[in-house]
């Protein structure tokens, strides 16, 4: 299987790795055909709905590693709205691509973030979420129940 030299400088040098102590969104999803996990966790400006800070851990393999560790890059700094653009595709994009059998290892990156997000929005009830995201995180929870 070949890799690009991003994939590798992002898993042997991975950026936001660990976890953020009372995050205000945590998101964590695994694939049950592979077993790997992912955990991310978010602080989020409440005024401009900007997320300033991301952390990942993943249990999983270089790929799952690589491509969390792009999509906290991608969003970090980024409005919640503007997040909800990013898609594993740009995980994919950004890491000069990934082996096909690896394509699943970016959605697992992106699942993790709606999960953060939705998170957050499920702590803060007086705020009102957005469409496509209450309709992603629950097409999320959907999967998970069919599993
Ligand atoms: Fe499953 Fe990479 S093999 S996340």
């Amino acid at each position: 299987m070949q890799y690009t030299d991003k994939v590798l400088e992002h898993f042997r040098n991975p950026r936001n790795m660990g976890q953020i102590e009372n995050a205000d969104g945590c998101g964590e999803v695994g694939n049950p055909v592979c077993g790997d996990m992912m955990r991310i966790t978010i602080k989020i400006d409440d005024e401009t709905e900007t997320i300033e800070d991301i952390k990942f851990t993943t249990f999983g393999c270089g790929a799952a590693i690589a491509s969390s560790s792009v999509l906290t890059e991608l969003i970090k700094g980024k409005t919640i709205t503007e997040a909800l653009q990013v898609t594993n595709m740009d995980v994919v994009e950004e890491l000069g691509g990934l082996p096909a059998i690896k394509v699943h290892c970016s959605v697992l990156a992106e699942n993790a973030i709606v999960a953060a997000l939705y998170d957050y929005y499920q702590k803060h009830p007086q705020k009102e979420i957005p469409l496509e995201l209450e309709k992603r995180a629950k097409a999320l929870e959907t999967a998970a129940a069919d599993d």
